[in-house]
């Protein structure tokens, strides 16, 4: 049985693509270092097979000797990289933790795997020819856009808040060690992700829950800012993908084409609570939206040209927004009405 490290997936993305990957191959073990940080949460992998293909372990990724430990008792193959600082607006207020866990953790995991699995420089150990670093990061790298045009994987990286600089830094250090040392590496870029199981703190979950409770639904500043939203699974399947079949070396971009600005994802959300849990007094969830004070650094739009996973890996989203978007809120009813 192959044994993979999978770091960080008691959060949003991993948690959803843990059960996914191991019931798509059952000869695969899944190692899952992850520190259970705020954003981390057990029980999110309640629906992972609950059996010795899937080995739980609360840990560091910055913390080396756990890493190599790991790397030593389960003979990892393979590692798809999760883990990171992820929420924006956290970034903004403590920026040192970003830089550690995303820049500083990704450095120890590229350079643990490639000491236990290369001799030297472009020389593999026997037995780990076929071992990948797969690296997940994120549209944000790229910057902002204005009214026209996409991320390609060419578009160069000016990260603007410090959680994006903080991936653009690992996305450099994973991009080295493939230069350098000429690992098996491959980086995914993906767009705004959203469906089950994404923390309380991002836009959705928060838009569903403060409509529930009857509070004011905040939108930043004129609610124009646009993303391209990606159901969860889709993302996972990209990934799935790109671990298996991409080209070595290479960068994929993942992203939905599905461009939407704040205020028609807070609208879309409003129309389908109204006639998914209509408020008692009739009154549509509408009349709580409340715009705030903006981000810090806000960037306008972000939108992914999704065409070279397309073409070179025949991936496409099976979700678009408005699929996808009933299924997450029908998530959220049955997790916040529970919590009512
Ligand atoms: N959510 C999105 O829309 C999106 C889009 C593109 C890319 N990404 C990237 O995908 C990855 C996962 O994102 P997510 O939304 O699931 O994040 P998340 O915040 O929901 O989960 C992050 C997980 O990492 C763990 N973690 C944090 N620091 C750690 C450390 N030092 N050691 C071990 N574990 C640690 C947390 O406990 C948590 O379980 C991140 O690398 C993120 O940059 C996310």
């Amino acid at each position: 049985m192959k044994t993979i490290l999978v770091t960080g997936c008691a959060g949003f993305i991993g948690s959803n693509f843990v059960p996914y990957f191991l019931n798509k191959y059952p000869d695969t073990r899944l190692v899952n270092l992850d520190l259970l940080t705020y954003a981390g949460d057990m029980s999110n992998l309640s629906d992972a097979p609950q059996n010795d293909r899937h080995v739980f372990v609360k840990g560091d990724i910055c913390d080396r000797s756990l890493v190599e430990s790991l790397f030593k008792e389960y003979d990892i193959h393979g590692v798809i990289h999760f883990a990171a600082e992820s929420h924006v607006d956290n970034s903004i207020k403590n920026p040192g933790v970003f830089v550690q866990t995303n820049v500083n953790g990704t450095f120890t995991l590229i350079d643990v795997a490639y000491k236990t699995w290369m001799e030297k420089p472009f020389v593999t150990k026997k037995g780990y020819e076929e071992c990948r670093f797969h690296h997940i990061s994120t549209d944000e790298v790229y910057g902002t856009l204005g009214e026209s045009g996409l991320f390609t994987e060419e578009t160069s990286y000016a990260p603007n808040s410090p959680y994006s600089a903080s991936k653009a830094g690992s996305d450099m250090i994973v991009r080295s060690y493939h230069h350098t040392y000429g690992m098996k590496t491959v980086t995914t870029n993906c767009s705004n992700n959203y469906g089950p199981k994404q923390h309380d703190e991002k836009l959705i979950p928060t838009v569903i829950r403060k409509a529930l409770k009857g509070e004011n639904i905040p939108v930043y500043g004129d609610g124009k800012n646009i993303r391209d939203w990606l159901y969860v699974l889709d993302h996972c399947k990209g990934i799935d993908l790109v671990y298996h079949t991409g080209r070595v070396g290479e960068v994929y971009n993942i992203g939905g084409r599905n461009e939407r600005n704040n205020n028609q994802i807070v609208d879309r959300i409003c129309t389908l609570l109204d006639s998914m849990q209509p408020k008692n007094d009739g009154k549509s969830y509408k009349e709580q939206i409340t715009y705030v004070e903006d981000r810090a650094g806000h960037d306008r739009r972000y939108a992914i040209d999704a065409t070279k996973i397309e073409t070179e890996l025949g991936w496409s989203a099976d979700e678009n927004f408005d699929t996808g978007i009933v299924k997450t809120i029908a998530w959220y009813l049955n997790k916040y009405m529970q919590d009512a």
